[in-house]
């Protein structure tokens, strides 16, 4: 079975949606299923035993929320001399008022340091959750799990 990682951090509730529909996604294809941790709760293992992971946070103060970045400053130094990790897929999902710009490049900055790979353009999603967005982070879950089954990842 294939599984997704999807790490998320959550205030009010929107990244949590998206990172939600992204999980239903993953969980709709066969063979695969999505494992969802709270940043907070997130460790090196879970990431060297998935095969592919999503980083869903919100952009607060021109940044990634700050438990997103403790989940990189805990795993870091465990994990970037680590093989089997390169080159692990992964994609980022934003959640922003009205940028998100920094998150995501600040998020994709942090991921190359591990030698992740980035299978996807990141969903940057301004303002309230719309049902698009959620069909955007939906497919991104199927794609992500189907690429995955089909060894295009
Ligand atoms: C403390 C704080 C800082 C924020 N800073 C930004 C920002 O720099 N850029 C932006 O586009 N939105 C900013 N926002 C808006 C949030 O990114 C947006 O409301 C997001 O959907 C919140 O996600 P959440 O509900 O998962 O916490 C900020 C919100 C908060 C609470």
């Amino acid at each position: 079975m294939i599984n997704v990682l999807i790490i998320y951090h959550t205030q009010s509730g929107n990244t949590e949606k998206l990172a939600r529909a992204v999980a239903q996604g993953v969980n709709d294809t066969e063979n695969a299923y999505a494992t969802f941790k709270n940043a907070s709760n997130a460790t090196a293992q879970d990431v060297r035993g998935c095969n592919a992971f999503v980083i869903c946070s919100p952009e607060y103060f021109g940044y990634m929320a700050g438990a997103i970045k403790d989940f990189f400053d805990r795993t870091y130094e465990e994990l970037k001399d680590d093989q089997r990790i390169w080159k692990k897929p992964y994609c980022i999902v934003v959640s922003a008022g009205n940028d998100g710009s920094f998150a995501h490049s600040h998020i994709e900055r942090i991921c190359k340091g591990y030698r992740f790979k980035k299978i996807q353009h990141p969903i940057i999603c301004k303002g309230p959750v719309t049902e698009e967005m959620v069909r955007k982070c939906f497919d991104l879950g199927m794609t992500i799990a189907e690429g995955i089954n089909a060894k295009i990842f």
